[in-house]
């Protein structure tokens, strides 16, 4: 018992919400701790799609280079193709991931970061390794065991696997970041809706060269519809790329309700030749998992000093490749929060906001995540092949669709129609960058009146706005010299008021409130002869407000206030909105 060890923030979990969540803590200068079970980060490549939210925080943090550098690129990840087998007949293909040439405009608008493919296996130990650097205290083989809380702190009982010693770790905050299964998110009793395993899956990694098959249609998802592929799983079997063209994945769903199979190398490679379509393909099988598909998600995330990120708090199917990406936004959102209390900027009452943003977010992702697998059947509907019972009558339904009659006409349409809704899993553009929080850390003042609705479908489209709560737009801003996103003027762990050369006066309100609430808010002028100036007009198009007006942008690059133009006191007004978003107020 005697030797307890302390930290301010203790996170239970190395997978995407827990090593970004020790990387954000830590360039955020707060002291953390960081434990995980396991000798070593994921072993299997599970979530990969990194969409443009996630590449800004990482550009943010200053590591969006290192994570390009292991990724596979936009512009080959996107030619997704919908077959009876690899080498089989092509049923259509769905341009994804925004790389559709209209869309693509729409996702360079967006974002000075552009989505990417990065396996788990890559990605977490860069956000290790930096977080480390940065300062936090690794320890892999340890076990989270037991906490109990009191007003001051939690204690955290800790295994040293390795050791098999036992010991106490005395930390203000612990962030239960330990997947689906999380203990941590049992022991504060977090109320969840929904249900694990509804079906199953495996995961089966194999090693083959498959250039010469999809080299000329690039993508990272090769779905498959084959006898048996409409069972459990994910909505059809899977070849999914993890390193171009010679490192891949297959899923292939199981009946859950049957039990959980056996699975031995020469099952696997029995599954991957036929969705290959090559009888003696050459794969070397490098590991199986079997996983269950999920649909929960919690409706409050945290208790007292103790908080819940990622799979913990939201389980879902990879469906939209949502999962990573949703756990590391969830710990870029509570990391602020925590330093701004630590730090005795913030009152507690700030971290009551994380469930107030992310808990809609998290029912959000997985009801759509859900519904993006179930609507694989539309596809089967279209084709025909609800009915089939046989290989052979799943054969001659597809074939079907090539007949030249009134029937092969409608299938031809139905189809289209069915591979049309697939937008809603590969181009949900506005899922991805549209999360608009209403919490006390966002001031909506009342001349704002309610949000406009949106113009667009908001799950496919993204609508750029100032309107508070919603996440700052993205214009390319600068000099003769610089082209800087919008995302790089405000500057990682500060808040940020943009503005105009008319709303100068703006600077000096900023610079009082940040000396009497001792915190840093910084000011951008946008405009000629300024520090930047709007490179295209398109700042000008999207701010918002008069040119005079301001846009208070918090730390996680959320817009928490704004204002139309410069009212008689600045300062006041600004004051009472940094205060109010802080809790101070
Ligand atoms: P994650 O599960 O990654 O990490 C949990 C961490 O907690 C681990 O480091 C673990 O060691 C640690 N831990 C657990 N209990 C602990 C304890 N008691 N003490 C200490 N440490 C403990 N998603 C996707 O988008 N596409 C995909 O293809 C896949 N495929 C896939 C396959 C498989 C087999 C799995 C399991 C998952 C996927 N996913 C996926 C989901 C994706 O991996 C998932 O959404 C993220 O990893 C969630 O990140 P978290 O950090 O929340 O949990």
């Amino acid at each position: 018992e005697g030797n307890v060890v302390e930290t301010d923030v203790l996170i239970v979990g190395s997978g995407p919400a827990g090593s970004s969540a020790a990387l954000f803590l830590s360039s955020l200068g707060v002291p953390n701790i960081m434990i995980t079970k396991y000798r070593w980060t994921a072993n299997t490549p599970r979530a990969h799609i990194t969409n443009q939210r996630t590449m800004e925080i990482f550009r943010d943090l200053g590591i969006e280079e290192q994570v390009l550098a292991d990724a596979t690129p936009h512009h080959m990840i996107g030619d997704t193709v919908f077959c009876t087998s690899l080498a089989g007949e092509e049923i259509g293909r769905i341009l994804t991931w925004g790389n559709h040439p209209t869309r693509h405009a729409e996702y360079e608008l967006a974002s000075p970061s552009l989505n990417c493919d990065i396996p788990q296996t890559l990605l977490e130990p860069i956000l290790v390794r930096n977080a480390t650097m940065r300062g936090t205290q690794a320890q892999f083989s340890t076990e989270y065991l037991s906490h109990s809380q009191d007003k001051d702190g939690v204690s955290v009982r800790v295994l040293n696997r390795l050791t098999g010693h036992e010991y106490t770790i005395r930390t203000k905050y612990l962030i239960g970041a330990d997947g689906a299964r999380s203990k941590v998110a049992a022991d504060i009793g977090l109320p969840l809706e929904g249900q694990m395993d509804i079906a199953g899956s495996m995961n089966i990694t194999f090693k083959a060269d498959l250039a010469q098959l999809v080299g000329h249609r690039p993508s990272v998802l090769y779905w498959v519809i084959q006898p048996g592929s409409n069972i459990g799983g994910i909505g059809a079997g899977l070849v999914r790329m993890v390193r171009p063209w010679n490192e891949w994945l297959v899923v292939w769903g199981f009946d859950i309700t049957q039990g959980t199979p056996e699975v031995s190398d020469e099952d696997a490679l029995e599954i991957v030749r036929n969705l290959i379509g090559v009888p003696d393909l050459d794969a070397e099988i490098t590991g199986i998992s079997l996983w269950g598909n999920n649909e929960q998600y919690a409706t409050s995330l945290q208790s007292g000093r103790v908080f819940c990120a990622g799979d913990a708090v939201h389980k879902h199917p990879p469906s939209n490749g949502l999962g990573s990406n949703t756990s590391i936004q969830d710990s870029y959102n509570l990391a602020w929060k925590l330093a701004a209390v630590l730090n005795g900027q913030a009152k507690a009452s700030l971290l009551d906001t994380y469930t107030s943003e992310r808990a809609g977010v998290a029912k959000q992702i997985v009801t759509r995540a859900n519904q993006s697998g179930r609507e694989f059947v539309k596809l089967f509907e279209a084709l025909g092949l609800t009915e089939a019972v046989t290989e052979a009558q799943m054969h001659a339904a597809i074939e079907s669709r090539k007949e030249n009659s009134p029937a092969g006409v409608a299938k031809r349409a139905a189809v289209r129609e069915a591979m049309e809704i697939k937008n809603y899993e590969f181009n949900a553009h506005g899922v991805e960058l549209g999360q608009h929080y209403r919490s006390g850390a966002v001031v909506t003042e009342s001349s704002e009146g309610e949000r406009p609705a949106a113009a667009r479908d908001p799950e496919l489209y993204y609508e750029p706005s100032t309107y508070p709560g919603v996440r700052l737009p993205h214009a390319w801003v600068g000099d003769w010299q610089r082209k800087l996103s919008t995302h790089d003027l405000a500057v990682y762990g500060k808040f940020t008021l943009f503005t105009g050369i008319a709303g100068e006066e703006w600077a000096n309100a900023a610079r009082k409130v940040s000396g009497q609430l001792g915190i840093d808010v910084e000011t951008v002028v946008i405009g000629p002869g300024r520090e930047v100036t709007d490179l295209y007009f398109d700042w000008e198009r999207l701010r918002g407000v008069d040119e005079d007006g301001a846009v208070l942008v918090r730390p996680d690059k959320h817009v928490g206030w704004r204002a139309q133009r410069l009212p008689d006191d600045p300062e006041g007004v600004l004051r009472d909105a940094v205060s109010h978003i802080l809790g101070r107020g």
